[in-house]
Protein backbone atom coordinates (compact mmCIF):
# COMPACT_ATOMS: atom_id res chain seq x y z
CA UNK A 1 0.00 0.00 0.00
CA UNK A 2 1.48 2.86 -1.29
CA UNK A 3 0.80 5.05 2.28
CA UNK A 4 2.43 2.93 4.52
CA UNK A 5 6.13 3.68 5.75
CA UNK A 6 8.61 0.43 7.02
CA UNK A 7 11.20 0.78 9.49
CA UNK A 8 9.79 4.40 10.67
CA UNK A 9 11.60 5.51 13.67
CA UNK A 10 8.94 7.12 16.23
CA UNK A 11 11.06 9.23 18.50
CA UNK A 12 10.25 12.15 16.68
CA UNK A 13 6.09 11.85 16.95
CA UNK A 14 6.67 12.11 20.90
CA UNK A 15 7.12 15.01 22.70
CA UNK A 16 9.60 13.45 24.85
CA UNK A 17 11.75 12.17 21.85
CA UNK A 18 12.15 8.68 23.15
CA UNK A 19 11.49 5.17 21.41
CA UNK A 20 11.99 2.79 19.03
CA UNK A 21 10.99 2.36 15.03
CA UNK A 22 7.62 1.75 13.42
CA UNK A 23 7.48 -2.05 11.50
CA UNK A 24 5.03 -0.39 9.69
CA UNK A 25 3.68 3.28 9.70
CA UNK A 26 0.51 5.42 8.39
CA UNK A 27 -0.60 9.00 8.45
CA UNK A 28 -3.71 8.88 6.83
CA UNK A 29 -5.16 11.83 5.41
CA UNK A 30 -8.46 11.15 5.15
CA UNK A 31 -11.22 9.31 7.18
CA UNK A 32 -11.46 6.66 4.03
CA UNK A 33 -8.14 6.89 3.64
CA UNK A 34 -8.13 5.57 7.60
CA UNK A 35 -10.42 2.90 7.09
CA UNK A 36 -8.82 1.48 3.81
CA UNK A 37 -5.30 1.01 6.00
CA UNK A 38 -7.29 -0.88 8.86
CA UNK A 39 -9.29 -3.14 6.45
CA UNK A 40 -6.14 -4.43 4.95
CA UNK A 41 -4.25 -5.01 8.00
CA UNK A 42 -7.42 -6.05 10.52
CA UNK A 43 -6.55 -8.88 12.19
CA UNK A 44 -2.89 -9.28 10.68
CA UNK A 45 -1.04 -7.33 13.41
CA UNK A 46 -1.39 -5.54 16.38
CA UNK A 47 -2.30 -1.69 15.53
CA UNK A 48 -1.01 1.26 17.73
CA UNK A 49 -2.36 4.93 17.54
CA UNK A 50 -0.38 8.32 18.08
CA UNK A 51 -2.30 11.78 18.32
CA UNK A 52 0.16 14.49 19.32
CA UNK A 53 2.86 12.56 21.26
CA UNK A 54 2.61 14.56 24.29
CA UNK A 55 1.60 12.39 26.76
CA UNK A 56 3.05 9.02 25.98
CA UNK A 57 6.31 6.60 26.39
CA UNK A 58 7.02 5.08 23.07
CA UNK A 59 8.96 1.73 24.20
CA UNK A 60 12.29 1.26 23.25
CA UNK A 61 13.47 -1.18 19.89
CA UNK A 62 10.99 -2.21 17.37
CA UNK A 63 7.46 -1.57 17.46
CA UNK A 64 5.79 -5.12 15.74
CA UNK A 65 2.72 -4.18 14.03
CA UNK A 66 1.42 -0.62 12.76
CA UNK A 67 1.10 2.58 13.86
CA UNK A 68 -0.90 5.13 12.83
CA UNK A 69 -0.54 8.95 13.46
CA UNK A 70 -3.59 11.07 13.54
CA UNK A 71 -1.68 14.15 12.94
CA UNK A 72 -3.09 14.63 9.45
CA UNK A 73 -6.70 13.91 10.15
CA UNK A 74 -6.94 17.94 11.40
CA UNK A 75 -10.20 19.23 10.05
CA UNK A 76 -12.65 21.66 11.79
CA UNK A 77 -16.34 21.56 10.79
CA UNK A 78 -18.64 24.11 12.57
CA UNK A 79 -22.13 23.41 12.48
CA UNK A 80 -23.00 26.42 14.15
CA UNK A 81 -22.33 29.08 15.98
CA UNK A 82 -20.90 27.03 19.13
CA UNK A 83 -20.84 23.63 17.59
CA UNK A 84 -18.28 22.02 15.65
CA UNK A 85 -17.06 18.63 14.04
CA UNK A 86 -13.33 18.32 14.50
CA UNK A 87 -11.05 15.69 13.57
CA UNK A 88 -8.51 13.86 16.19
CA UNK A 89 -6.00 15.18 14.73
CA UNK A 90 -6.63 18.85 15.20
CA UNK A 91 -4.46 20.85 17.85
CA UNK A 92 -5.87 21.41 21.33
CA UNK A 93 -3.60 24.78 21.30
CA UNK A 94 -5.09 25.87 17.61
CA UNK A 95 -8.77 24.85 18.90
CA UNK A 96 -8.49 27.11 22.05
CA UNK A 97 -7.05 29.82 20.13
CA UNK A 98 -9.65 29.33 17.16
CA UNK A 99 -12.45 29.33 19.92
CA UNK A 100 -11.61 32.81 21.66
CA UNK A 101 -11.52 34.24 17.84
CA UNK A 102 -14.93 32.76 17.52
CA UNK A 103 -16.10 34.77 20.99
CA UNK A 104 -16.30 31.70 22.53
CA UNK A 105 -15.05 30.67 26.00
CA UNK A 106 -15.07 27.12 28.00
CA UNK A 107 -11.64 25.72 27.25
CA UNK A 108 -9.42 28.35 29.07
CA UNK A 109 -8.33 25.67 31.28
CA UNK A 110 -6.63 24.05 27.99
CA UNK A 111 -4.94 26.77 27.65
CA UNK A 112 -0.47 25.28 27.72
CA UNK A 113 -2.10 21.88 27.40
CA UNK A 114 -0.44 20.67 24.04
CA UNK A 115 -1.54 17.76 22.13
CA UNK A 116 -4.29 16.85 20.09
CA UNK A 117 -8.15 16.58 20.34
CA UNK A 118 -8.05 12.73 19.79
CA UNK A 119 -5.23 12.01 22.68
CA UNK A 120 -7.12 15.14 24.79
CA UNK A 121 -10.66 13.35 24.72
CA UNK A 122 -8.82 9.96 25.19
CA UNK A 123 -7.62 10.81 28.44
CA UNK A 124 -9.97 13.65 29.19
CA UNK A 125 -6.93 16.08 29.73
CA UNK A 126 -7.70 19.25 31.88
CA UNK A 127 -6.80 21.43 34.66
CA UNK A 128 -8.00 22.86 38.45
CA UNK A 129 -10.71 19.90 38.00
CA UNK A 130 -12.23 21.08 34.55
CA UNK A 131 -11.77 18.53 31.46
CA UNK A 132 -12.00 18.20 27.39
CA UNK A 133 -15.02 16.03 28.06
CA UNK A 134 -17.23 18.31 29.30
CA UNK A 135 -17.66 19.57 26.20
CA UNK A 136 -18.17 16.83 24.01
CA UNK A 137 -21.53 15.89 22.45
CA UNK A 138 -20.35 12.83 20.62
CA UNK A 139 -17.18 10.86 20.01
CA UNK A 140 -16.67 9.45 16.53
CA UNK A 141 -14.19 6.17 16.05
CA UNK A 142 -13.47 3.28 13.56
CA UNK A 143 -13.26 -0.45 14.77
CA UNK A 144 -10.77 -2.74 13.99
CA UNK A 145 -12.24 -3.73 10.84
CA UNK A 146 -12.72 0.13 9.83
CA UNK A 147 -16.30 0.49 10.77
CA UNK A 148 -17.50 3.78 11.77
CA UNK A 149 -18.85 3.66 15.25
CA UNK A 150 -20.96 6.69 17.07
CA UNK A 151 -20.83 7.42 21.02
CA UNK A 152 -23.38 10.05 22.01
CA UNK A 153 -22.88 11.49 25.58
CA UNK A 154 -24.62 9.00 27.19
CA UNK A 155 -22.71 6.23 26.35
CA UNK A 156 -19.68 7.00 27.18
CA UNK A 157 -18.21 8.23 31.04
CA UNK A 158 -15.30 10.06 31.98
CA UNK A 159 -13.46 11.23 35.46
CA UNK A 160 -10.20 12.75 36.07
CA UNK A 161 -7.70 11.86 32.90
CA UNK A 162 -9.15 9.47 31.82
CA UNK A 163 -12.33 8.21 29.81
CA UNK A 164 -14.57 4.80 29.06
CA UNK A 165 -13.84 5.24 25.40
CA UNK A 166 -10.16 4.32 25.54
CA UNK A 167 -11.08 0.85 26.76
CA UNK A 168 -13.37 0.43 23.88
CA UNK A 169 -10.47 -0.74 21.30
CA UNK A 170 -11.19 2.21 18.74
CA UNK A 171 -9.65 4.59 16.91
CA UNK A 172 -11.56 8.04 17.63
CA UNK A 173 -11.47 10.10 14.58
CA UNK A 174 -13.53 12.82 15.30
CA UNK A 175 -15.79 14.56 17.76
CA UNK A 176 -18.77 16.24 18.10
CA UNK A 177 -17.84 19.72 20.62
CA UNK A 178 -19.98 22.39 21.96
CA UNK A 179 -18.97 25.65 23.28
CA UNK A 180 -20.76 28.50 24.98
CA UNK A 181 -20.67 32.21 24.18
CA UNK A 182 -17.23 33.96 25.96
CA UNK A 183 -18.03 35.62 29.78
CA UNK A 184 -15.98 38.45 31.14
CA UNK A 185 -14.02 35.99 33.97
CA UNK A 186 -12.63 33.83 30.77
CA UNK A 187 -9.93 36.31 30.36
CA UNK A 188 -8.71 36.08 33.64
CA UNK A 189 -9.22 31.98 33.97
CA UNK A 190 -7.07 32.07 31.12
CA UNK A 191 -3.89 34.14 32.23
CA UNK A 192 -3.94 32.41 35.67
CA UNK A 193 -3.77 28.99 33.63
CA UNK A 194 -0.95 30.23 31.81
CA UNK A 195 0.74 32.12 34.60
CA UNK A 196 0.49 28.18 36.67
CA UNK A 197 2.57 27.16 33.26
CA UNK A 198 5.27 28.98 34.12
CA UNK A 199 6.12 26.79 37.01
CA UNK A 200 6.77 23.63 34.47
CA UNK A 201 9.92 23.21 32.30
CA UNK A 202 7.71 24.06 28.97
CA UNK A 203 11.11 24.58 26.99
CA UNK A 204 12.39 20.86 27.30
CA UNK A 205 11.37 18.11 26.12
CA UNK A 206 9.25 16.20 28.64
CA UNK A 207 5.74 14.23 28.21
CA UNK A 208 3.96 16.78 30.85
CA UNK A 209 2.97 15.50 34.06
CA UNK A 210 4.61 11.98 35.05
CA UNK A 211 2.03 10.79 37.91
CA UNK A 212 -2.19 12.10 38.30
CA UNK A 213 -2.38 14.22 41.72
CA UNK A 214 -3.58 11.78 44.01
CA UNK A 215 -6.83 12.44 45.39
CA UNK A 216 -5.95 15.39 48.31
CA UNK A 217 -2.39 15.45 47.01
CA UNK A 218 -0.45 17.46 44.57
CA UNK A 219 2.35 14.63 42.96
CA UNK A 220 4.40 17.17 42.33
CA UNK A 221 4.68 18.77 45.89
CA UNK A 222 5.00 14.71 47.30
CA UNK A 223 7.83 13.93 44.84
CA UNK A 224 9.65 17.31 45.57
CA UNK A 225 9.33 16.70 49.29
CA UNK A 226 10.98 13.08 48.67
CA UNK A 227 13.81 14.72 47.56
CA UNK A 228 12.70 13.41 43.84
CA UNK A 229 14.21 16.75 41.66
CA UNK A 230 17.43 16.24 39.47
CA UNK A 231 17.59 12.54 40.15
CA UNK A 232 18.34 10.79 37.05
CA UNK A 233 18.56 7.52 34.92
CA UNK A 234 21.21 8.30 31.96
CA UNK A 235 19.58 11.12 30.10
CA UNK A 236 16.38 11.45 31.70
CA UNK A 237 16.05 13.32 34.82
CA UNK A 238 13.51 14.55 37.17
CA UNK A 239 13.01 18.44 36.66
CA UNK A 240 14.25 21.39 39.03
CA UNK A 241 11.57 23.33 38.54
CA UNK A 242 8.42 20.81 38.42
CA UNK A 243 9.48 17.39 40.40
CA UNK A 244 5.88 15.72 38.59
CA UNK A 245 7.95 16.24 35.23
CA UNK A 246 10.98 14.08 34.04
CA UNK A 247 12.94 15.53 31.11
CA UNK A 248 15.05 13.78 28.65
CA UNK A 249 18.60 15.86 28.69
CA UNK A 250 19.44 14.87 25.04
CA UNK A 251 20.19 10.50 24.57
CA UNK A 252 17.36 9.55 27.28
CA UNK A 253 15.72 5.99 26.09
CA UNK A 254 12.64 5.30 26.89
CA UNK A 255 13.35 2.84 29.71
CA UNK A 256 15.46 5.20 31.24
CA UNK A 257 12.02 6.88 31.77
CA UNK A 258 10.02 4.13 32.84
CA UNK A 259 12.60 3.24 35.43
CA UNK A 260 12.87 6.89 36.80
CA UNK A 261 9.20 6.99 37.23
CA UNK A 262 9.48 3.67 39.11
CA UNK A 263 12.04 4.87 41.24
CA UNK A 264 9.93 7.98 42.01
CA UNK A 265 7.07 6.43 42.81
CA UNK A 266 8.67 4.02 45.24
CA UNK A 267 10.26 6.84 46.96
CA UNK A 268 6.63 8.37 47.30
CA UNK A 269 5.36 5.12 48.40
CA UNK A 270 8.01 4.58 50.91
CA UNK A 271 8.26 8.33 52.39
CA UNK A 272 5.10 9.02 52.37
CA UNK A 273 2.73 5.01 52.30
CA UNK A 274 0.97 7.29 48.46
CA UNK A 275 0.94 5.25 45.77
CA UNK A 276 1.61 7.36 42.30
CA UNK A 277 -0.32 6.24 39.18
CA UNK A 278 1.50 7.33 36.28
CA UNK A 279 -0.46 9.74 34.02
CA UNK A 280 1.61 9.35 31.38
CA UNK A 281 0.67 6.03 29.44
CA UNK A 282 3.18 3.40 27.40
CA UNK A 283 2.26 3.11 23.65
CA UNK A 284 -0.41 0.01 23.92
CA UNK A 285 -1.92 -1.83 20.92
CA UNK A 286 -5.24 -0.12 20.51
CA UNK A 287 -6.07 -3.46 18.63
CA UNK A 288 -4.53 -7.04 18.96
CA UNK A 289 -4.29 -9.79 16.72
N1 LIG B 1 4.76 22.01 43.89
C1 LIG B 1 5.89 21.83 44.63
N2 LIG B 1 7.00 21.33 44.04
C2 LIG B 1 7.02 20.97 42.74
C3 LIG B 1 5.86 21.12 41.98
C4 LIG B 1 4.72 21.64 42.56
O1 LIG B 1 5.92 22.14 45.83
O2 LIG B 1 8.06 20.50 42.27
C5 LIG B 1 3.57 22.58 44.52
C6 LIG B 1 3.21 23.93 43.92
O3 LIG B 1 3.92 24.97 44.51
C7 LIG B 1 1.72 24.02 44.19
C8 LIG B 1 1.26 22.57 44.11
O4 LIG B 1 2.44 21.77 44.25
O5 LIG B 1 1.48 24.51 45.47
C9 LIG B 1 0.52 22.24 42.81
O6 LIG B 1 1.39 22.46 41.71
P1 LIG B 1 0.88 23.07 40.31
O7 LIG B 1 0.18 24.34 40.54
O8 LIG B 1 2.03 23.05 39.38
O9 LIG B 1 -0.24 22.07 39.83
P2 LIG B 1 -0.19 20.51 39.61
O10 LIG B 1 -1.30 19.95 40.41
O11 LIG B 1 1.17 19.96 39.82
C10 LIG B 1 -1.87 20.41 37.59
C11 LIG B 1 -1.94 19.47 36.39
C12 LIG B 1 -1.09 20.04 35.26
C13 LIG B 1 -1.55 21.45 34.93
C14 LIG B 1 -1.39 22.30 36.20
C15 LIG B 1 -1.71 23.77 36.01
C16 LIG B 1 -2.13 17.12 37.12
C17 LIG B 1 -1.38 15.89 37.42
N3 LIG B 1 -1.38 18.18 36.77
O12 LIG B 1 -0.52 20.39 38.06
O13 LIG B 1 -1.29 19.20 34.15
O14 LIG B 1 -0.77 22.00 33.89
O15 LIG B 1 -2.24 21.74 37.23
O16 LIG B 1 -3.01 23.97 35.67
O17 LIG B 1 -3.36 17.14 37.18
C18 LIG B 1 -0.47 17.48 32.67
O18 LIG B 1 -1.61 17.00 32.71
O19 LIG B 1 0.43 16.97 31.96
C19 LIG B 1 -0.18 18.64 33.50
C20 LIG B 1 1.04 19.09 33.59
Amino acid sequence: MRTIKENQPLSQLSTLGTGGVAEFFASPESLEELQEILRFYAGKCPVFVIGGGSNIIIPDGNIKGLTISTRNLKSINWLSNFTAEIQSGFSLPLLLKTIRGRNSGGLEFAAGIPGTIGGAVAGNAGAGGKGICDFVDEVRALDSAGNLRIYRRSEFDYGYRRCSISDEGVIIVSVLMTFRESRAEDEKEFSDFMTRRRNQPLNSRSAGCTFKNPEGYSAGKLLDECGCKGLCIGDAVVSDIHANFILNRGKASSSDVLRLIEICASKVYGDMGIKLEPEIKTLSPCFCV
